[in-house]
């Protein structure tokens, strides 16, 4: 078994892959005519369901240690005017692919989608379902929710509109983290918007978690979850800090000297696993956790775990149509991303045009690549054959330099490579960001000190 200060040696500047490529190759020499192809051809040849994400941006305040893409306001005027933005973009999507197509997911992220009031969430569902109008039965639906702004209304909104899923950022109860990452929730609160969603018969609710927070510890971090699975949630997503706090400023109010090292982060990460597997919950993916009998664990078992921007799911891969400011839509060969400045966006959608800022065609090396990176990622293991029959390729053959990187891996005893798989094992899973990098043919140009994403330990 690999000791705590060889596993602290794995933590590296590395990416999450929730695309690949990462978002820093995504170039705004892919812009909205490139875009618009795009969805024609993906509409034409790539015979996939949808999936819409949404973008909801405002938060009333900063979470210190937020990464999501936030606009803070006390505006009632900021977020009715938006709302009159996303109808627009609706309508000019409407006019470029074919929206008859089935949908298969549907998701409200943010920001904090429900800090829209009742009236307003029930106005984007609308303006949803009229131009995507064929939802299959079983679509999965779900909306993130901020417990500190959500109220019976809005769960009565979302459950007649189908929504089936719904995730509660909960963070951490300790109070000395909760003053040092400027976000207050008690028990109490998660008590009653966990009953608020029962009560409507919500049947799959997920709780965020985060671990490598300011001042948090084992003890601290284990009281915490143990609060958390007292509540009952389906699923848990733990999330490991990503501290970028030269993209996010607000992050610079995290003193990094109270931040835990990489040997309590995997302690932290150890014990819950074990805590949570006695629970009933199983590790699924790479920072996921679900109840034995949850589809998303009896997929992860099959190794037939799908991941996107929403996160994991069991519908295969859909093409996503990313609605909303910074939203990333992905199809088969190319992702796209709407513009971060709101000015921008609206100035795009009064010119007539869709808010493309940037994306990035895939080339067939990409795809061959993304399909290994994903497949690890999702799955923390990968069979040569389903990639060789995908890609017409010897995968060996093909892949000998990266398989020879892998062997510090095998010789640290979390890897193994057979003759007809890579395969991890439960510690491989935790650096399973570290194990997709070998396959990432963008990293290699990025001088390691240069290389901008979070520590992958
Ligand atoms: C958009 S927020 C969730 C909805 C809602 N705004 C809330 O905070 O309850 C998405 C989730 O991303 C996670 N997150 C945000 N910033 C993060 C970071 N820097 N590192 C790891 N996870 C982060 C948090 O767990 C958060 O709940
Ligand atoms: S964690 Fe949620 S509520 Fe806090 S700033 Fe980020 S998006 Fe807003």
């Amino acid at each position: 078994m690999i000791d705590f200060k060889k596993f602290a040696s794995y933590s590296k500047a590395g990416p999450r892959y929730t695309s690949y490529p990462t978002a820093v190759e995504f170039k705004e020499n892919f812009g909205v005519s490139d875009f618009e192809s795009a969805l024609k051809r993906n509409d034409k040849t790539a015979n996939l369901p949808l999936s819409i994400y949404v973008h909801l941006p405002f938060c009333k305040s900063a979470c210190y240690f937020c990464a999501c893409n936030v606009i803070y306001t006390n505006s009632e005027d900021k977020k009715e005017r938006y709302l009159g933005y996303l109808k627009k973009e609706l309508s000019l999507i409407s006019k470029k692919m074919d929206t008859s197509r089935e949908v298969v997911q549907l998701h409200f992220g943010g920001g904090t989608p429900t800090y829209f009031s009742a009236k307003q969430l029930e106005y984007i569902i609308n303006a949803i379902y009229q131009t995507f109008p064929n939802f299959a039965k079983n679509a999965e639906i779900s909306c993130e929710v901020d417990p500190r702004h959500f109220t019976h209304e809005q769960m009565v909104v979302l459950k007649s509109g189908g929504f089936n899923r719904i995730s509660f950022g909960v963070q951490d109860f300790d109070s000395v983290v909760q003053k040092a990452i400027n976000r207050f929730q008690s028990i109490e609160l998660m008590e009653k918007v966990v009953k608020i969603a029962r009560d409507q018969g919500i049947r799959s609710i997920n709780f965020d978690l985060i671990y490598g927070l300011p001042y948090q510890n084992l003890s601290s971090f284990m009281d915490t979850l143990k609060k958390a699975v007292s509540l009952g949630a389906d699923r848990f997503a733990i999330f490991n800090y990503a501290h970028v706090p030269w993209i996010k400023r607000t992050m610079g109010n995290i003193d990094e000297k109270t931040l835990p090292s990489p040997e309590v982060k995997l302690e932290i990460l150890k014990n819950t696993i074990a805590f949570l597997k006695d629970c009933g919950y199983e590790m699924i993916g790479m920072d996921h956790f679900a109840k034995s009998d949850d589809e998303l664990t009896l997929a992860s078992q099959n190794a037939e775990l799908r991941r996107n921007f929403q996160g994991y799911t069991t519908r295969g891969f859909s093409q996503t149509i990313g609605i909303g400011l910074t939203s990333i839509g992905e199809g088969l060969d190319y992702y796209a991303q709407n513009f971060k400045d709101i000015k921008q966006y609206e100035a795009a959608l009064d010119n007539g045009e869709l808010p493309i800022e940037r994306g990035i065609a895939l080339s067939y090396e990409d795809r061959l690549r993304k399909e290994v990176i994903m497949q690890l990622m999702n799955n923390t293991q990968l069979e040569f054959k389903k990639i060789e029959l995908l890609f017409n390729i010897d995968f060996k053959t093909y892949f000998a330099k990266e398989i020879q990187r892998l062997q510090t891996f095998i010789d640290d005893g979390i890897l193994e490579v057979k003759d007809d798989g890579i395969y991890a094992n439960a510690t491989g899973g935790m650096l399973i960001r570290n194990i997709a990098m070998v396959f990432d043919a963008y990293l290699d140009k990025i001088p390691e000190d240069q290389r901008r994403f979070s520590k992958t330990v």
